[in-house]
């Protein structure tokens, strides 16, 4: 334990939550109480009530809830002995600590200023050594201009085997934690060596902005292609995200993580003018990272290259079933066929890659193409394997009208009846390996955050109603094709409410007699979309809301054009309606 009690009270009386929260959002006080915007999930009416006597928030749109470290934490992504400092600082509070914590820390700041002289070293290097010209020109051949270099601090680690280590002994670093930052190397009879030699160096940063370490890019002659720091104190590559630091506003902002598949990758999306991407440091994405990830946006995009079987098999099944249980909305994006994001980048085709995360597809959806695909589906033995292999992996997600949706999909698409296949998932689900939560985010903190989602141009709540009738939970009645402005969402909306006069409401309308291929694919790509859906009343209210609120403009410009006295019954006619309108309370 770093503090004692005393410290924690301290800083609880020192700070004030209501100043905390006027940081992020806008905070008002009603009748004595404290109401504000919740900074957690994305409202238009304040559901965030402030109690600065005691020190606690509570959403009640939401639930988050906490005091003034929670709030820290979960705003700046900080741990919560970080957030007590960041609130000390701030309350002009010095902790009292035990003395080994505070050894550990001075132990970690020197580390910590070990690796910025590093830092700064190979970026001097990089920018004026006479042995770098080869650097230089392979930056210049990348199109990286001094703003590249100064943004992301390259470097280069110069090929010989003191280099480093004499520069940062004559800043008075010691040996011990030079090695212990993972700089250098112990050979023979203690002699200290560079760890990198003679490679382009990517400084990476923790989510605070600390730099603790290096991914190393080979120039020339021979090696692997790409090194990384060793594992330290600092460096912890199942924790790191390369470009966190930078994107992490941009990403709470837009609601919307992207994960690229390096270094090269993350710079392409900002020079693209997407500062939204990150990348793991020579590791696979695992859980921690998407436990990081999750503070900032519930929406994570992959994207990587085409070919790369890579962006369905760069989650590993199990951490597949945990991102949906930490609620994330995981997609992939396609880039196109054998690029990465820095080749289009290189090639000024920057828009392809927003293009390519608009166009992301839910992973679940991505995973159930690409396995149907592998199966022919015109033979019954292999539609029955294809339909087995679906249902496992449509049972691993924790959403039950996901899973629904799922179904759907896949019953189409094998030719079943929709209800077999549902209930070979609620079999699959019960009994399967690990079985499966509710839905619930599991206790980590705090709740995943939902937000806008952008699948395609369509409007979000003309979406979600046409994912309610196609899962049987609209109430088919007050669906009307003219409440939609996508043309092709209210050419569904007519298909799916002829096909639904022979069912019953509340079941699902399956998919397999719709012929038309467009709305097909439209029909099929909202079935599997993994966004969170909105309650059937609150979005069809949101369309039925926009009709009145449009006719109401219309009516207006239509009277301003008028003339009462010629237009006589015109005139009172439009506002007999306008006035009807406004009764209606709209
Ligand atoms: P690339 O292989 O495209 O690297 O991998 P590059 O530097 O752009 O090389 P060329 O010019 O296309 O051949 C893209 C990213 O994947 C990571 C790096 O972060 C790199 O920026 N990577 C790649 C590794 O970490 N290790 C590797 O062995 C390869
Ligand atoms: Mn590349």
């Amino acid at each position: 334990m770093a503090a004692d009690r005393d410290d924690l009270e301290r800083i609880r009386q020192a700070v004030n939550l209501v100043e905390l929260f006027e940081g992020v959002t806008t905070v008002r006080k009603v009748r004595g109480s404290f109401k504000a915007l919740c900074p957690f999930h994305t409202e238009k009416t304040p559901s965030m009530s402030i109690d600065p006597v005691r020190g606690l928030y509570h959403c009640f749109g939401c639930g988050v809830g906490g005091d003034v470290f929670t709030f820290v934490q979960e705003t700046q992504g900080l741990s919560f002995v970080e957030a007590m400092e960041v609130l000390a600082d701030r309350a002009g509070i010095v902790i009292r600590r035990d003395p080994r914590a505070a050894q550990q820390r001075e132990r970690r700041s020197r580390l910590v200023e070990a690796v910025a002289e590093a830092g700064r070293y190979y970026q001097d290097r990089l920018k004026s050594a006479s042995d770098a010209g080869h650097a230089r020109s392979y930056v210049r051949g990348r199109n990286y201009g001094v703003e590249v270099v100064d943004q992301f601090e390259l470097g280069y680690a110069p090929d010989q085997s003191e280099a480093l280590v004499s520069h940062l002994r004559g800043k008075g670093h010691k040996d011990s934690d030079i090695l212990a930052a993972g700089l250098a190397r112990r050979v023979g009879r203690g002699r200290l060596i560079d760890q990198m030699r003679g490679r382009l160096m990517f400084p990476i940063h923790n989510v605070r902005g600390e730099m603790v370490g290096f991914g190393a890019r080979l120039l020339r002659g021979e090696g692997p292609k790409y090194l990384n720091t060793p594992e330290t104190p600092l460096y912890k590559k199942s924790e790191l995200l390369y470009g966190l630091d930078k994107a992490r506003s941009a990403i709470s902002r837009e609601e919307l993580g992207v994960v690229v598949e390096g270094y090269t990758d993350v710079i392409a999306f900002h020079l693209a003018d997407l500062p939204l991407a990150v990348a793991t440091c020579g590791t696979a994405l695992g859980e921690a990272h998407f436990d990081l990830l999750r503070r900032f946006s519930s929406r994570i995009v992959l994207a990587f290259d085409a070919d790369a079987a890579g962006a369905g098999a760069a989650v590993r099944g199990d951490d597949l079933r945990i991102t949906s249980e930490l609620g994330l909305d995981l997609r992939v994006a396609m880039m196109p066929e054998g690029r990465d994001p820095a080749d289009l980048v290189f090639e000024d085709k920057g828009d392809l890659l927003r293009d390519a995360v608009d166009g992301s597809a839910p992973i679940t959806e991505f995973r159930l193409n690409r396995l149907l695909g592998q199966y022919n589906l015109g033979e019954r033995n292999a539609r029955n394997q294809a339909l087995k292999a679906a249902v496992e992996l449509i049972a691993r997600h924790p959403d039950t009208v996901a899973r629904h949706q799922h179904a759907v999909y896949v019953a189409a698409r094998t030719h079943m009846e929709v209800d077999l296949v549902l209930a070979e998932i609620e079999r699959n689900a019960t009994t399967g390996r690990g079985g499966r939560s509710q839905g619930h985010p599991r206790a980590h903190g705090r709740p995943a955050v939902t937000g806008p989602v952008a699948s395609g141009p369509m409007d979000r709540s003309e979406r979600d109603v046409l994912r309610h009738l196609m899962a049987g939970t609209a109430e088919r009645e007050r669906v009307k094709p003219e409440l939609f402005d996508d043309d092709q969402a209210a050419e569904l909306v007519e298909w799916l409410l002829e096909e639904g006069k022979h069912l019953e409401e509340g079941t699902p309308i399956p998919l397999d007699r719709l012929k038309d291929q467009a709305m097909s694919a439209l029909a099929h790509r909202l079935a599997l979309t993994d966004a969170p859906l909105e309650p059937f009343d609150d979005v069809m209210t949101h369309l039925e809301r926009r009709k009145v609120h449009r006719r109401k403009n219309e009516l207006l410009v239509m009277l301003g054009e008028m003339d009462p006295i010629q237009d006589q019954e015109a005139y009172s006619q439009a506002r007999d309606e306008l006035l009807a309108l406004q009764k209606e309370g709209f």
